[in-house]
């Protein structure tokens, strides 16, 4: 086994004395059984693979490579692609298969694939036998940085998404930064989206040290379009990228063992509920274009914006702040047009955010770059929120010359 591989690893420190580590670097996968069996008990013997036809088709033979050298009795199922398939009906799908792997109490499912995979996958482990354990393999950005840590998993119905799940800790979390290669341009947008939203709300290095990052990716694409020989590629930008990476699940472990389970009494700058800033536009967005416009993550980068555009008319956020964001979401990569979206559509659309408390929603605001601030939707005034979502979805931001 190639295991003799340089890995960064990223403790999750919950209470009680629980806790995993997240272990990040380009050919993680090969490590993926020796992960798994350090952190789950002595009597495991099998481990269950959930993944789709197309990651598993590119990952899935050196994933199980792994899990049988390290002494796993190896099954795997292949769900359906996409959000459509983030449902019960899935769900159930993957209890009967772990139910036909023989799997045991001992045992572990594991999760190869993206947010939706982990988050079938994981809610299976949760119901199964009331609670296996599970491992995280994410392949997309999104699910590297924040989907694959923090334990909520779960499913969408028909009144809206991920209105049913469970909160589920993984044993482990192997990000294998090399499998971004084959991941869609728009994908790696929405991930990027998501890496700046939390630098935005709660960690302003993290966020100057993301755009950074991002300032370096886009001048490498517009050298390679001009044709230059030269591009800062190669094992100097896979290692910026998986601390990229590292920085941002070391975020996402900090707010989680903070707020584990997003306590409703909760309204501070570093409960668990900063991380849905951009969430409530941003869902509001993806539902009225039917979940066929937007990948989440460039919904959210929108969201974000109409947020910052909120902190800005209440006085919270200085403009130039705002500037830095809309560059910062320029930076995540081409968002889909949206200027001919209606505000009060999407306004409209608002009122069905399952994070409302009390009958009304929670907006997480910005301060200042790296500074949340959770305001009752009570206080934001319907003509403020208009006229924010309106600037926000005028044009793409652009990037900075
Ligand atoms: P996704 O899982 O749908 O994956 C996006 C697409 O990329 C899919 O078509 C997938 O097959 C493909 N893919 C995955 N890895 C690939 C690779 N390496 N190469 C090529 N193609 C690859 O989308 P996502 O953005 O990863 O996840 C979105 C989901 O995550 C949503 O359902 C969202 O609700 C959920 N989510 C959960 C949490 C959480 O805390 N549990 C947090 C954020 C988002
Ligand atoms: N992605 C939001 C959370 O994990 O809480």
């Amino acid at each position: 086994m190639t295991d003799e591989l340089k890995t960064l690893s990223v403790p999750v420190r919950l209470g009680g004395g629980r806790g995993y580590g997240v272990e990040i670097g380009a050919g993680a996968l090969a490590g993926l059984g020796r992960a798994a069996r350090e952190s789950l008990p002595g009597q495991a013997r099998k481990a269950a693979v959930v993944s789709n036809a197309r990651v598993f088709g590119l990952y899935g033979e050196r994933a199980v490579a792994s899990l049988r050298g390290a002494g796993f009795e190896v099954s795997h199922w292949l769900m359906g692609e996409g959000e459509r398939f983030k449902t019960l009906r899935t769900a159930e799908r993957a209890l009967e298969f772990l139910s036909e792997s023989g799997l045991e109490r001992s045992d572990a499912v594991v999760a190869l694939g993206g947010g939706v995979v982990g988050d079938v996958a994981g809610f299976a482990a949760a119901l199964y036998l009331r609670g296996v354990a599970f491992v995280q393999a994410p392949t997309t950005l999104l699910a590297q940085i924040d989907s694959s840590v923090g334990g909520k998993t779960g499913v969408n119905t028909r009144a809206g998404k991920n209105l049913v799940g469970a909160f589920h800790q993984p044993s482990a979390v192997v990000v294998d930064t090399a499998t971004l290669q084959s991941l869609p341009r728009r994908e790696l947008t929405a991930g990027w989206c998501e890496a700046v939203k939390q630098g935005a709300v709660g960690d302003r290095r993290l966020f100057e040290r993301t755009k950074r990052f991002l300032t370096g990716e886009a001048r490498n694409v517009s050298n390679r379009r001009a044709g230059a020989s030269v591009t800062e590629t190669g094992a100097g930008r896979d290692e910026e990228l998986a601390q990229i990476i590292a920085a941002q699940c070391a975020f996402k472990a900090r707010i989680v063992a903070g707020d584990e389970r997003e306590s409703l009494g909760r309204d501070d700058a570093r409960s668990r509920k900063i991380l849905n800033f951009g969430h409530t536009v941003g869902h509001a967005l993806e539902a009225v274009t039917n979940y066929r416009r937007f990948r989440h993550g460039e919904a959210v980068g929108y969201g974000c914006l109409a947020a910052a555009e909120i902190s800005k008319r209440l006085g919270l956020l200085d403009p130039s702040e705002l500037e830095s964001l809309r560059e910062a979401v320029a930076l995540a990569g081409r968002l889909p047009a949206a200027a001919d979206l209606d505000a009060e559509t999407i306004q409209r659309a608002l009122r069905k955010d399952k994070k409302a408390v009390g009958g009304s929603v929670r907006w997480v605001l910005l301060e200042g770059l790296g500074r949340a601030r959770v305001v009752d939707g009570r206080e934001v005034a319907a003509r403020v929120v208009r006229a924010a979502i309106r600037a926000a979805l005028a044009a793409p931001p652009r990037t900075p010359k």
